[in-house]
């Protein structure tokens, strides 16, 4: 009885600190500039010396430089998160450059641990994103230059620029590390792949057309 009235106390306790840690928990200080040589495993990254910090920990240059997207989408992320910039480390937010050829698309993908807003800088984009289950509601629209779109965290989204120019767009994301799934790659091209058997039964469709999909490049 009493272990498990211990266990049903633990797995609240698990439940509700898991709650708490959803978001990127509050700095304790006034920054903690990512120290990459550092061999300690946080969540996050260990804080080099603060008295050590430059101006450089907190900057990055190039966003004005266009990225190449002579690629099989037609687009290209440049990423500003804390791989770029050390200083970012516990602060809960990033950014990105995204180029877009004409038709070009930002395939469907989720970014783990963000929340995005987009603001497109030139040209004009089908942007949209699906609701989880069991709706599954597409929220789409179409963007002109100036306009700002959400996508909430964890919800799948795209981009594709219907225009006849090139397009831009910048956008911020709730995390420092956002993470991104693409959904096409992660389901037909994870490593090793998902037996043809799951994703046949689970597209309703011949494991021919799965196994053809699956070795493309
Ligand atoms: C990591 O180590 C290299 C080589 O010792 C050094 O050049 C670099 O500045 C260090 N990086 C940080 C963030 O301390
Ligand atoms: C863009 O990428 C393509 C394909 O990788 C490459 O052939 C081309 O040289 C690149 N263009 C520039 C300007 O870097």
């Amino acid at each position: 009885m009493e272990t498990n009235a211990i266990l049903l106390g633990l797995i609240v306790l698990i439940s509700s600190s898991s709650l708490a840690f959803s978001f990127e928990p509050s700095p304790l200080q006034d920054f903690c500039i990512a120290d990459t040589n550092n061999s300690v495993r946080v969540n996050g990254m260990a804080c080099k010396d603060p008295k050590l910090a430059q101006a450089s920990d907190f900057s990055f240059g190039g966003l004005n430089i266009a990225g190449n997207t002579s690629n099989q989408v037609g687009s290209k992320v440049t990423p500003v998160s804390v791989a770029q910039i050390p200083g970012l480390n516990t602060l809960g937010v990033s950014m990105v450059r995204i180029d877009y050829a004409p038709w070009g698309i930002n395939p469907p993908h989720t970014h783990p641990r963000a929340t995005e807003i987009l603001t497109v800088l030139e040209g004009t984009l089908h942007v949209g994103f699906v609701t989880s289950n069991p709706e599954n509601r597409l929220i789409s629209k179409i963007l002109y230059e100036g306009d700002v779109f959400v996508f909430p965290i964890g919800l799948i989204h795209f981009q594709r620029n219907v225009g006849y120019g090139n397009a831009v767009a910048i956008a911020a994301l709730s995390s420092q590390n956002p993470g991104v799934i693409t959904i096409a790659n992660a389901v037909f091209k994870s490593n090793p792949r998902i037996s043809s058997d799951v994703l046949a039964k689970a597209f309703q469709i011949d494991k021919s057309i799965v196994d053809a999909i699956q070795s493309r490049n």
